[in-house]
């Protein structure tokens, strides 16, 4: 059985009566509750005093069609099951314990198919709520009520070597949840968790000491390619049996704060930090200096993890190393598996600075969730420290660990983003060839366009249609890499809705436009009530981003918000209508795009005023 429409008699109107729950018509919008999460709310303490059980969950969605109305409340079937009741008679019930409050928000609930309730919000609810955000732009994304300090790990590339494209969907998936949660009102801490201290480290030190002492050119200049750098270095590792061991001294050194070499590492670091940020800069990714949070700074703290697990009874030798068995974790002959916390040579590893990681960010930083955007094929390593850090105790009980993993970019032969030569590609080139992918199609567009406003565009183009196709995409999939489809100006892509904000700032721009009020006055058509409904829902998707960590609900809405416009300029005429509505349509088009760039800004996408 299908859910019935809005049409159907059993739709109850409500009379205009003040409801002062929320409704308040001064107060801000952005410390109002989402009308999904208010809905949810009043339906669901109506559900539990009808029910007589506590905190019924009515499970309000978004309708799925229009003909269902705006909100439907889903959750009436279950409870109604546990109660061994008719649904549809317990939604009647559920509904006229609605009535009675008379939300100012809602014009009628409808039951529907086995106990669904439809729920249609009032107009002048809608437009009242589109002022406040208008007469305050800053308010459009609702605060959270629950406000909590939130680490997120992103990044985090190893400086040995050049940031390539396996860093790309870390840093900017990672970003846009920095974006979106601190537009939520949590306290975010950024952390880079670089890897500067492995082993590597003693090989590039001892290459870069005997280049600099061959020929007198400078630092930046020796490292201007960290890439062939490192290659050169290896080579020189695997072929040079002088040299290996030299190198191998030389993490020994370093590792026992030789001043020389730690200096001598600094330098390096220092140059490969740079190399970073011409990339954060160039993708305006906000991570800065501070936001470092380098394996080398937990160096101190090692060994008090060891004593710790030690004195938890978690240690066990395992071939010389210092392992810990959970019973969970169990190998594919069956036999468990260490997590390895050092090694025979008394050298740590990868896992103790994420353990010592996260005792920082439970104990000194005390944070609710601790986030790794990191690849999906470390999910066994954060699924072991996790349970170790539970284990211990080293993690607070309070802390939520989460590994927000990512699947692999592939090539168009389904296999991982490589060169021709099957050589990994530096994240810099593929940045700049998208600029200039960006430019030919501009300058394609639109030739009569002066030189530097053109690169200036492609600059901007390139570089979002690379961000957007990543964060389109549900992130714990692979994706196929696709320069034609991410810069195309048609479908979910940056230049599509790059260019759908260009065209309103085009309206607006127009002489008639100029000096209209910023109120929104006319609704009748449908279309104007879709497109303002929408807008009202961001905060509903910024919310569940930050919960769920998925930046394509984010995409998906905004691609659905262009095309309500699109369909809202076509059915709606602005500069020909009557002085008011004029005014009520230049107001939503205002809305529109101040919309669709906080949306952007979220995804780290910047917006041009003209394309
Ligand atoms: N540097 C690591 C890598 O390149 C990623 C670090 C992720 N963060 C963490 N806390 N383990 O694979």
């Amino acid at each position: 059985m299908g859910i019935g429409g809005m049409h159907s008699t059993m739709c109850f109107a409500l009379d205009g009566v003040q409801s002062p729950l929320f409704w308040a018509g001064n107060s801000k919008y952005s410390k109002m509750a989402t009308i999904k999460a208010f809905l949810n709310e009043q339906i669901g303490s109506a559900l539990s005093k009808v029910a007589g059980i506590e905190n019924c969950n009515p499970n309000v969605i978004t309708a799925s069609k229009p003909e269902f109305g705006d909100y439907q409340a889903n959750g009436i079937m279950a409870v109604a099951k546990q109660l061994r009741q008719n649904p549809r008679d317990l939604a009647q019930s559920v509904v006229s314990q609605l009535e009675e409050l008379s939300l100012e928000l809602v014009e009628c609930y409808e039951i529907a198919g086995p106990g669904f309730i439809n729920i249609k919000l009032r107009n002048t609810a809608l437009l009242q709520r589109a002022n406040l955000v208008l007469a305050d732009p800053t308010s459009l994304v609702t605060e959270t009520r629950s406000p909590k300090t939130i680490v997120v790990d992103y990044s985090s590339p190893n400086l040995a070597k050049e940031m390539h494209v396996g860093h790309l969907r870390g840093t900017i998936i990672g970003d846009s949840l920095v974006r979106v949660m601190e537009r939520c009102g949590h306290n975010i801490i950024r952390q880079n968790h670089v890897g500067d201290w492995g082993t590597q480290f003693g090989m590039l030190i001892a290459h870069l000491q005997e280049v600099q002492s061959q020929d007198g050119e400078d630092l930046p200049q020796q490292l201007s390619d960290l890439e062939d750098f490192y290659r050169a270095a290896k080579d020189r590792f695997d072929s040079d049996e002088e040299f290996a061991n030299t190198s191998r001294l030389s993490v020994v050194k370093l590792q026992g704060g030789d001043p020389e070499y730690y200096e001598v590492w600094q330098q390096f670091i220092e140059e490969s930090l740079r190399h970073c940020e011409a990339i954060y800069d160039k993708l305006n990714v906000t991570l800065k200096r501070e936001d470092l949070d380098a394996e080398s700074r937990y160096n101190d703290d090692l060994g008090n993890i060891v004593s710790t697990l030690e004195s938890r009874g978690l240690l066990s030798e395992s071939d010389g190393a210092k392992v810990v068995f959970l019973p969970e974790f169990i190998g594919k002959d069956g036999s468990q598996l260490p997590v390895i916390i050092q090694k025979s040579d008394g050298g740590y590893l990868y896992s103790t600075t994420d353990l010592a990681a996260i005792k920082l960010r439970s104990q000194e930083l005390n944070v609710d969730r601790s986030l790794y955007v990191v690849d999906a094929r470390q999910s066994l390593h954060f699924q072991q420290v996790f349970a170790v850090a539970k284990a211990a105790g080293i993690a607070s009980e309070t802390i939520s660990l989460e590994h927000i993993a990512y699947g692999t970019m592939m090539g168009s032969d389904g296999k991982p983003f490589k060169t021709r030569s099957g050589d990994i590609i530096k994240l810099i080139d593929l940045l700049n060839e998208s600029v200039s992918r960006a430019f030919n199609l501009v300058s394609k567009k639109n030739p009569v366009l002066e030189e530097e406003l053109r690169k200036t565009i492609a600059e901007k183009v390139g570089i979002a249609a690379v961000k957007y196709a990543d964060l389109s995409k549900n992130r714990t999939s692979d994706y196929i890499f696709d320069w034609s489809t991410m810069l195309s100006f048609e479908g979910n892509t940056a230049p599509y809705l790059m260019y759908a904000y260009a065209r309103i700032k085009s309206i607006l721009r127009k002489e008639e436009a100029q000096n209209f009020d910023t109120v929104i006055t006319a609704m009748e058509e449908q279309e104007e009530r879709l497109l303002i409904l929408k807008i009202l829902q961001l905060s509903e998707i910024v919310q569940a981003v930050a919960e769920d960590c998925f930046p394509n609900q984010l995409c998906n809405y905004l691609y659905e918000l262009a095309g309500l416009f699109m369909k809202f300029y076509e059915a709606c005429p602005i500069l020909k209508a009557d002085e008011t509505t004029k005014n009520s349509r230049l107001a939503l088009s205002a809305l529109t795009a101040h919309t669709l760039k906080v949306g952007l800004d979220m995804l780290g996408i910047e917006t041009l005023e003209q394309m």
